[in-house]
């Protein structure tokens, strides 16, 4: 991806090329850093950029400084105003992906629990097309980390090298995305991504206690179900044998977006074509985001403010 012009460190927007940390500071040491990542879509009618559910993004981040005890935890109002800001500096107007870190800065040891900074950047990134999403899962010889060692529910760095061993050992079997299993066996989640299961007809999905970030795009997906498809998710453990029996897998988050499983362990899931109801999943989750669908306005935060957030249908 092209490098923005400014990323924002501390509040300071800087060149990219000069947003730099210490090879010495916790953040890079022992992996003591807490993200995010958003997205941005551009409305052509609306001639805005949407940040989607920053809130709830931000409320998380908050929540993960809370867990790994940082000195001080920034606002919600002051987080929101620097990712617009970085935004606004960098001038995009189109679709973009939007990355908040705070870490644990200067030359402390491993306890260290400031100074803490906060670096916001960003990048453009279109969404791809249903068809190109499409990937292969398959269920990763690594298990899940648990909440009793490295606690998923924390957007850590530090989590992530249990998502990348699973990722090049699927990779390597020649899949594109892992599906986790928790200690115990049962469906946990991707690699940076929340699984939604169809089976005739009926969503499902594990609970927020198997191993899973709780997940932004999860909750929406919850709200959409009910609301649009009349289907509420039905929560609960998932067997690995059921992903083989599935009409339909896709994978959901925030820069995942809907990415449709059309082979699971190497077998065809469903049909091993894109399915209907993910089809339908994605054209609503596309306009929910992009605000041509009216609903849920408070859920998009326009960047630059010029137009009328979503007009109401007449
Ligand atoms: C491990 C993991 N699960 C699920 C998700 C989806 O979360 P969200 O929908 O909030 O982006 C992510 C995305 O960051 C993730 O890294």
């Amino acid at each position: 991806m092209p490098a923005s012009k400014y990323i924002m460190m501390d509040g300071e927007l800087v060149p990219s090329a000069e947003a730099k940390i210490h090879v010495y500071t916790p953040a890079v040491r022992f992996g003591a850093h807490v993200f995010e990542g958003i997205r941005a879509y551009w409305n052509d009618e609306h001639e805005e950029l949407y940040v989607f559910r920053l809130r709830e993004h931000l409320e998380r981040l908050r929540q993960g400084m809370k867990i790994m005890r940082y000195d001080t935890v920034a606002t919600v109002e002051d987080m929101t105003d620097q990712v617009l800001e970085t935004i606004r500096a960098n001038e995009y107007r189109g679709d973009v992906g939007i990355r908040l870190s705070a870490y644990v800065a200067g030359e402390g040891f491993i306890d260290a629990t400031g100074p803490v900074s906060l670096m916001v950047g960003v990048e453009p990134g279109a969404a791809k097309s249903l068809a190109d999403k499409a990937s292969r899962g398959s269920v990763s010889s690594w298990r899940r980390i648990d909440d009793n060692a490295m606690p998923p529910r924390l957007k850590c760095a530090a989590n992530y090298q249990n998502s990348r061993l699973g990722l090049l050992d699927v990779r390597n079997d020649g899949h594109d995305e892992p599906i986790f299993l928790t200690q115990e066996g049962k469906v946990a989640e991707g690699a940076g991504a929340c699984l939604m299961m169809v089976r005739d007809s009926q969503p499902i999905t594990s609970p927020i206690t198997a191993g899973i970030l709780e997940s932004v795009t999860r909750d929406t997906m919850f709200w959409m179900f009910e609301e649009h498809f009349g289907k509420p998710v039905e929560e609960r453990a998932v067997d690995r044998t059921e992903l083989y029996v599935a009409d339909e897998l896709f994978l959901c988050g925030s820069a995942y977006e809907v990415m449709p499983l059309t082979t699971v362990d190497g077998l065809p899931v469903g049909d091993g074509e894109v399915g209907e109801i993910t089809t339908k999943v994605w054209q609503t989750y596309d306009g929910v985001v992009r605000g041509t669908l009216p609903d849920h306005p408070a859920w998009r935060t326009p960047v630059y403010g010029g137009q009328p957030e979503v007009r109401a249908a007449e």
